[in-house]
């Protein structure tokens, strides 16, 4: 669906009906990451899977960076839009650096978090270094270079030697990115702030989900992580990496559904 919304043209897909289900994705991803989710959850759930500002169908303001809290903002908008007051939210990787910014933000609509693979640190002097090195290359290259650089990091190593085609087509959703839309949002992550200080005010149920194999947001700093929220659960995937909810979505979809319905409201 597609709508004017917050001043860009927001595309979002939407299934089901029953508590609001909000899907966060990752960088420099799109909406497309969350179909496995998509079709377990709308059996029960209204599923909401936006493109985040920049990235997919969603567009952008020229030469504007695209913060965390900007994407924040859009996903209120795109609720007040929605009608809809209360929701979960989910986000993997940035799509956790955008949950916790919502949460800050606009905590009246948050119903419970579900942070997956991804960490409440703001990025050291070597990241942003990273990320402005990534932002010459994409602007010289285009978004290949993501691919090249982030898909040899996202998964277990069983995926690469077994599901070759996930892995071709998580690399496909990159290059199809606007390369404006990535330099944008690479920006805004450079810019995040430390989440961290907020975990422990966090008033809502939260479950941190990570891929065992997680390279980029390793099991350990989830589990140092979860640890600082008050109403924390856990859940380690097995056999997934970075990606989890696509590596390994059986035991995902489980854990979400037990977490769910541990934490529903009437
Ligand atoms: C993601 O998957 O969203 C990225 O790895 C997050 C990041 O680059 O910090």
């Amino acid at each position: 669906m597609k709508a004017k919304i917050n001043g860009i043209e927001m595309f979002w897909m939407q299934e089901g009906q029953g508590h609001p289900l909000v899907l966060l994705h990752g960088f420099p991803l799109t909406s497309a990451m969350w179909g496995p989710q998509l079709v377990h959850f709308s059996r029960q759930y209204r599923v909401i899977a936006p493109d985040l500002r920049g990235l997919g169908q969603t567009s952008l303001v020229s030469d504007q960076t695209i913060t965390m809290e900007l994407m924040a903002d859009d996903v209120a908008a795109l609720l007040d839009h929605l009608k809809i007051a209360r929701a979960v939210i989910a986000g993997l990787s940035m799509g956790g650096y955008v949950a916790f910014a919502f949460y800050r933000k606009y905590p009246q609509y948050v119903q419970s978090l579900v942070l997956c693979d991804t960490r409440s640190e703001a990025d050291d002097a070597d990241g942003k270094a990273g990320r402005y090195t990534l932002m010459e290359q994409v602007r010289e290259k285009g978004p290949g270079v993501v691919a090249e650089l982030m898909i040899p990091k996202f998964f277990a190593p069983d995926t690469y030697r077994h599901k070759q085609e996930m892995v071709a087509q998580l690399a496909g959703l990159i290059e199809r990115n606007n390369p404006a839309g990535i330099v944008a949002v690479a920006a805004g992550l450079a810019e995040r702030p430390d989440a961290t200080p907020l975990l422990s005010q966090i008033k809502v149920p939260a479950l941190v989900m990570v891929g065992k194999d997680d390279l980029l947001m390793p099991a350990e700093g989830a589990k140092k992580m979860a640890a600082q929220i008050p109403d924390w659960q856990l859940s380690v995937i097995p056999q997934a990496g970075h990606m989890s909810n696509l590596e390994n979505p059986n035991f995902f979809n489980q854990a979400l559904d037990t977490f769910l319905r541990s934490t529903a409201e009437d």
